[in-house]
């Protein structure tokens, strides 16, 4: 029997999970509430409500799992990338208990953790498969042959999707996060009622920048134009009612472009790899919109597709678990002078 200890400290969520033999028995999240008021993740702030919630946090997922910290084999830890102040806490907790049980340390990404999410629950996908990683700070699709072999074949060259979603839900005036805000408008609304551009990338590199300067004069225009024209440049008040009017049709359509721009990508990189298991992970993958257009897209050109549970979806130690475990089975420990860093390459 192999028992791993996983925290994951890398942005805003303290989480700590124990994975038996493959298997999730707890994966216990503190989301942090204090950046609320910000709009954003403050580092400093992040950094110590991880120290504040470290202990407890790992003590509930031990609980949870009905384990002692006596029975543990090994510890996990997400090693990069993320904010530097928070990833540190963890590490350096991760390290102290690996020294003071005397077992050993194993260093996880953070990115190859949220593709193996989809190894967490059956049925899982068979190597090689694709993954399409889409969070608040990524855009990846990545090939992975092994649990612990993968790489990335394609990435945003700006923004990420999250942020993307994000950025266009501001330019509503939706609070942020305003991704989930936008789903849940774009349900009632026509997908096909408003034009945005599709960029033109080259090989299976994203770009959400135009998109957003698309949809900032589309809005200055109300409606009338996606470019930049003074002859079109609204009033506030016509702006403000142009939105209020059409919100459910504009964050439809904005949704559609987002989900189009994904997953022509993803379908031109299963067609080069000829590959049929297509995975989604991040944040992202909660997007109705984009479940359903993958799941279509899947029966229509025969992929099985597969999407982790919420909970393993964003940010969370039963990803950082399950890629633990299979360092273990393969033998990738690391030593206590491993060093937590900010930007990692694959
Ligand atoms: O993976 P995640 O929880 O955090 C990291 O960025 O690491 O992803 C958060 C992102 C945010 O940009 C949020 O707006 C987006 O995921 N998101 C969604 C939905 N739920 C979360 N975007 C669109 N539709 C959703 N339902
Ligand atoms: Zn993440």
């Amino acid at each position: 029997m192999i028992n791993i200890l996983a925290i994951e400290s890398s942005c805003d969520e303290t989480s700590a999970a124990i994975c038996r033999d493959g298997k999730i028995l707890s994966n216990f999240i503190a989301n942090q509430t204090v950046h609320e008021r910000y709009g954003g993740v403050v580092p400093e702030l992040a950094s110590r409500a991880h120290m504040q919630n470290i202990v407890p946090v790992v003590d509930s997922a031990l609980k949870e799992a009905e384990a002692s910290i006596n029975d543990i084999d090994a510890i996990a830890f997400t090693q990069a990338p993320g904010l530097i102040g928070s990833l540190l806490v963890g590490g350096e907790f991760a390290k102290s208990l690996a020294l003071a049980l005397n077992k050993p340390l194993i260093a996880v990404h953070h990115m190859q953790a949220h593709v193996l999410a989809n190894l967490i629950d059956d049925p899982k996908p068979s190597f090689p498969f694709l993954c399409l990683t889409v969070s608040g700070g990524h855009t990846q699709i990545v090939l992975c042959e092994s649990p612990t072999t993968m790489k990335v074949i394609g990435e945003t060259i700006d923004d990420a999707a999250g942020e993307a979603f994000d950025k266009s839900a501001k330019l509503l005036g939706l609070p942020y996060p305003g991704g989930p805000l936008i789903d849940k408008y774009a349900q009632q609304g026509d997908p096909h009622r408003f034009k945005f551009p599709e960029p033109k990338i080259e090989g299976l590199g994203f770009s959400f920048s135009g998109l957003k300067t698309s949809i900032l004069y589309f809005l200055k225009n109300a409606g009338k134009s996606n470019l930049f024209k003074e002859e079109f440049t609204a009033t506030e008040e016509e702006k403000a009612a142009f939105i209020k009017e059409n919100l459910a049709d504009i964050c439809a359509s904005i949704q559609d472009r987002i989900v189009t721009i994904l997953l022509n990508k993803l379908k031109k990189a299963a067609i080069e790899n000829n590959i049929t298991d297509i995975c989604l992970a991040g944040g992202v993958a909660a997007n109705s919109g984009l479940r359903k257009a993958l799941q279509d897209m899947g029966t229509k050109n025969g992929w099985n597709t597969f999407i982790p549970a919420f909970q393993y979806c964003t940010d969370n130690a039963g990803m950082i678990a399950i890629t633990g475990y299979y360092k273990f089975l393969a033998g990738e420990f690391s030593d206590l002078s491993v060093q937590s860093t900010a930007r990692a390459e694959w």
